[in-house]
């Protein structure tokens, strides 16, 4: 493990361990079931968290992707698990039980919400959805039940910023645990636990791997709650990251520092051309110079990232009429890709939430998200104008 040298070099040459007949790139160990000396070994090895017994609850290639992570958010731990919701679940359950309660974001992933909606509320764990832009509003909400706070920042897709470190310490004096959602930054751009925050989860989906080729998740934090996490929830409920993808994962993070770089000036210059443009309302971006948060934009986040989110002037119909006149960019429900993706959140990633509770996440129906891809900026730009202009044609605008 590398501690003195920059983070673009930790990206590279942390938990390098592999080094098979002096090869430089760590191995994919495609086994499930490994071998034991004794008997005492192996009964051992299924009480040991932290040694491999069987692929459900750890794999070889899996461990160094684990190592990496945990070396870059600067966490005692990592697991690595089959997917972004998995690790939100996973993360949720470790520190929930029945009749607990858990303060959320009211602006996050959809996926977060049907989770804690649809079925942690049948295990009669009770959930509350906040404004966590102000502390205040946090406090008034505690209860003598609440255990966790759960935030995502930037959020999912309003870009909604939260300060982790005032929400960390309201956590700690009321004895509450924070869970981040680190997605739509990386540890290339926001490291939530050095701001007092407990559990990081990641959608390794996204920038980690950044090649759109994974579905995978990763979970942040202390020795104690990873193993937990092991040992009771992912290997019992079988949520386990294969190696090949674990393998995927280890080589997109070695080029994660020029990828976002990229990513987020090609956002800024989508921004530049998007806020300038008659058809658009509202122009959601961390980057933008008058943005209401800049304060704690600047005390934790490295650069922007590159999701933009904007309101177009019109209806759903005129939302959805763009993003079907687009020639490069592509309708997708992911995000973190090298190809510029574009959702209708309202009626694609965000669809699971009853109209009325959208209005309140400020998720109105002409809102769109752009997650800006590593293509030539000037090309993304093209093709939008190129769609705004054939929407202003349609809709006589
Ligand atoms: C912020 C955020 N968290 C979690 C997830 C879920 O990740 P996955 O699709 O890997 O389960 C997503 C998916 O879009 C996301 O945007």
């Amino acid at each position: 493990m590398r501690s003195n040298v920059n983070f673009n070099t930790k990206i590279i040459h942390n938990c390098q361990t592999e080094k098979e007949a002096g090869a430089i790139v760590q191995s994919i160990v495609p086994a499930v079931a490994y071998s034991f000396d004794c008997t005492t070994d192996a009964q051992h090895a299924t009480k040991c968290a932290s040694e491999i017994h069987y692929g459900r609850y750890g794999n070889e290639t899996t461990k160094q992707l684990e190592q990496k992570i945990a070396s870059l958010e600067e966490a005692d731990d990592a697991l690595a698990v089959s997917s972004g919701m998995a690790a939100i679940s996973i993360a949720l359950l470790s520190q929930l039980k029945s009749g607990d309660h858990v303060l959320v974001t009211k602006d996050l992933y959809g996926g977060t919400y049907s989770f804690l909606t649809k079925i942690a509320s049948r295990y009669n764990i009770e959930y509350d959805y906040i404004d966590c832009t102000d502390t205040n509003t946090i406090e008034q909400h505690i209860k003598d039940n609440t255990k966790v706070i759960f935030i995502e920042t930037p959020s999912n897709p309003t870009l909604t910023i939260l300060d982790i470190e005032a929400i960390s310490h309201v956590a700690k004096k009321h004895h509450l645990k924070v869970i981040i959602d680190n997605t739509f930054m990386s540890p290339y751009l926001q490291r939530p636990l050095t701001l007092g925050a407990d559990i990081i989860v990641h959608s390794a989906t996204k920038y980690l791997n950044g090649h759109g080729d994974v579905v995978a998740g990763l979970i942040c934090g202390s020795n104690e709650d990873i193993a937990f996490m092991r040992q009771n929830i992912m290997g019992e409920l079988g949520q386990n990251l294969n190696a090949w993808d674990a393998f995927l994962i280890l080589r997109g993070i070695k080029t994660l520092s020029v990828r976002m770089d990229r990513h987020c000036e090609n956002a800024k210059a989508v921004f530049e051309y998007l806020k300038n443009h008659p058809l658009v309302k509202n122009v959601y971006f961390p980057g933008d110079e008058n943005h209401p948060q800049k304060e704690t934009i600047e005390k934790q986040m490295a650069d922007s990232g590159a999701v933009v989110s904007f309101e177009i002037d019109g209806d759903s119909k005129m939302a959805e009429a763009l993003l079907n006149h687009l020639k490069l960019i592509i309708i997708s429900f992911s995000l973190g890709d090298p190809e510029t993706l574009i959702q209708h959140p309202a009626s694609m990633t965000h669809s699971a939430i009853p109209v009325e509770e959208l209005k309140e996440f400020n998720l109105t129906e002409s809102l769109i998200r752009l997650s800006v891809g590593l293509e030539a900026a000037e090309d993304i730009i093209n093709d939008l104008d190129q769609a705004f202009d054939k929407v202003k044609e349609e809709f006589r605008k």
